[in-house]
Order: structure tokens, then C-alpha cells, then sequence
């Protein structure tokens, strides 16, 4: 096992207990910081800030309140799917399977498939994948609850991740990717994301993905643009934390959250829109903003699919289709697949 040895070496291992251990890569990677990030995607035509940025903790807060709105089906009705999973994913798996997680989650979905393990395995390993160090706590509410569970968190990019997890070792992986978080890919980096998974794999790993579905646009309008406001909450807090952490100076009343469905490119749109002629001193980014009233700044995709495209999508890549579980309405879809 050279290749883990040596891989591993880019990482540093923090041991807590026996039943959690982190994996932080060394700081030398190279990575573009936030404030150089935003220096490109607001110093041009189509201005954009990518959706990753949403989830400082206010607004990791802020997506949690959003998945109990009554707009909002996608978080529920995968619960509801999650839960019809419990009786027949057993079938697809065997006790030397481990669950890998792309988002760390003490949520009730991540909950759902440890039961699941528990059940089966006794000993349950977890492997969530995050870049936040929100997997710290997230870690530390499973071990509480689950006496046989131990956590390797790498906290790292989804790709840095995967890499890690390459040739690890010879236990199989069960990869979670829920939500629908895919939906944020434009397509190309979308395929790109689906082929990383599938050569991180080895043969009898299996993948689990949570996709959202077309349907009924109004539906999809209200769930991205709520009554009671916590969506637009959620859009404009970005910005707020521009203003913390890149000493900007952006007037939050002067911009309102601005969401559709694009019908020919299947996708909710988000945006902010600037309500007035404006500036905006970004320091941190060495940047004066100007916006016209009227102008979008563009800050999330989410795309929906058709059950057809799924399959394309997953056959395209190189996985073979175990099965896809749907809700009694067809809102939402969770495919297996596994590696051929
Ligand atoms: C976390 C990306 C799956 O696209 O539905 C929710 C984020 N944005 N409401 C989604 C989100 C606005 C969410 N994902």
C-alpha cells in the first residue's frame, strides 16, 4: 500500500479518540482565496458569486431553516425516500461496506443510512467529506448518538476528498451525494464531477445520488423563493459576509433576491438585483463595484432533471444503474449505481 502511504503525506492526521480522526491537508496546497475569487466574479460583464460562499454559519443556519419550509420539498421528500431505502438497500449491500459522505451531515438523512449500517455491521465506519469545518460538530452529535460509529472526516474540497479516498484501502465505499447539491454544476462540471467519482471508485463501491426532478414550475418557483422570506434571506446574506470578511460595504436594502425556472435549461436561477445605480468598495478584493439598477448578480444554479437524463447521465460516465426510488409525486429521485 505505497500509493496510500504516500498519498497520505500531503495530509495531516489528527487523532481525537479511538472513534474520531480527522485528515486536513497541508496548508501548502493552492488554492485562490475568497477575496481573490470575488475580485474575478464581480470585476466583469456577467457578474457572479459562486454558491459555495452561501454557507458561512449564518448561512449554513439559514439553508437548515430553509429545508423545513413548506415550499421547500426537496429536503422532506428525500427524507420520505430515504426512509421506503431502509427495507431494501441492505439487499445491495454486505458488512464490509463503509459510508462516505460528500457534505458532512448529522442531519436526519445522514441518519437514516447509519441506522441502516447499524443494523447490518455492528461497527460503523463514516467517512464524511467537507470542506467546512462544520464536520467537526456535525462528527461530534453522531458519536454521541452512535455507540459503534467511527469517523474519519477529511476536511477537504469534494475532489480533494476523493482523491484521498482512492486505493485507501480494499473496504468497500458507499458514496452519498444528497440533495440534490449536484444541481449546482453547470453541466460540463457536472460530468466532470460524475466521471471523478466513478474513478475514485473500485469495483463493488457503490453511489448514491440524491437528484431533483422537472416538474410543475411553480412549484420549483416558490420552493427557491419562499413566503416567508428565508430564501431571499439566505441569497442576500452573501453579501453581508462580503462585507465581514472582504471589508466591503454593500447596503443590503439596496439589492433583492431575484429567483426563476429556466424551463429550456431546466434550472432554477438565482440572483441578486442591484435596485439602484450603485458602488461598492470591496478592500479586500481591491475592488470598486460599480451595479446599474437593474443589474444581476448571478449566485446559484439548481438544476432539476428528468428520470431519462439520469440514466443518460450515470450511463454516460461508466456506472451501471442498481435501481432509483422515487416519491408518491415523482418530486425526487435516488439512484444506485455502482461501478462496472
Ligand atoms: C443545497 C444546492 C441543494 O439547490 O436546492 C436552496 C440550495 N438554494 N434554496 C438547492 C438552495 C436556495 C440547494 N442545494
Amino acid at each position: 500500500m505505497s500509493n496510500t502511504l504516500q498519498k497520505n503525506l500531503n495530509y495531516k492526521k489528527f487523532i481525537i479518540d479511538e472513534r474520531l480522526q480527522y485528515f486536513k491537508p497541508h496548508a501548502s496546497k493552492i488554492e485562490k482565496t475568497f477575496a481573490e475569487e470575488i475580485s474575478f466574479s464581480l470585476n466583469r460583464k456577467g457578474k457572479f458569486i459562486s454558491p459555495k460562499f452561501f454557507y458561512d454559519k449564518k448561512g449554513s443556519d439559514l439553508f437548515e431553516k430553509i429545508c423545513t419550509l413548506p415550499e421547500y420539498y426537496p429536503t422532506r421528500t428525500e427524507i420520505m425516500i430515504l426512509n421506503k431505502l431502509k427495507d431494501e438497500l441492505p439487499s445491495f449491500l454486505d458488512k464490509t461496506f463503509r459510508v462516505v459522505e460528500l457534505g458532512s451531515g448529522a442531519s436526519v438523512k445522514t441518519r437514516i443510512i447509519l441506522d441502516i449500517f447499524s443494523k447490518l455491521c455492528g461497527d460503523v465506519e463514516y467517512f464524511p467529506i467537507d470542506i467546512s469545518e462544520i464536520l467537526a460538530e456535525s462528527s461530534e452529535e453522531l458519536l454521541k448518538d452512535y455507540e459503534n460509529l467511527h469517523i474519519t472526516g477529511i476536511i477537504d474540497t469534494y475532489e480533494g476528498g476523493l482523491e484521498f479516498l482512492k486505493n485507501y484501502d480494499e473496504k468497500k465505499n458507499l458514496i452519498l451525494f444528497l440533495g440534490s447539491s449536484f444541481g449546482n454544476f453547470p453541466p460540463k462540471d457536472g460530468h466532470e464531477f460524475l466521471q471523478k467519482i466513478n474513478s475514485t471508485m473500485k469495483k463493488g463501491d457503490l453511489f448514491l445520488i440524491g437528484l431533483d426532478l422537472v416538474k410543475d414550475k411553480n412549484i420549483l418557483e416558490s420552493a427557491y423563493d419562499d413566503s416567508q422570506g428565508i430564501t431571499s434571506e439566505f441569497n442576500l446574506n452573501v453579501l453581508s459576509r462580503i462585507n465581514d470578511e472582504l471589508d466591503a460595504d454593500f447596503n443590503l436594502n439596496n439589492f433583492s433576491h431575484h429567483s426563476l425556472y429556466n424551463e429550456t435549461d431546466q434550472r432554477i436561477e438565482m440572483y441578486l438585483k442591484s435596485l439602484v445605480d450603485q458602488s461598492v468598495v470591496i478592500s479586500k478584493s481591491n475592488l470598486l463595484l460599480n451595479l446599474e439598477k437593474d443589474e444581476l448578480i448571478h449566485t446559484e444554479y439548481s438544476h432539476k432533471f428528468r428520470l431519462s437524463q439520469i440514466q443518460k447521465l450515470l450511463d454516460d460516465v461508466g456506472f451501471e444503474i442498481k435501481h432509483t426510488w422515487l416519491d408518491d409525486k415523482s418530486h425526487f429521485s435516488l439512484t444506485l449505481v455502482s461501478k462496472i
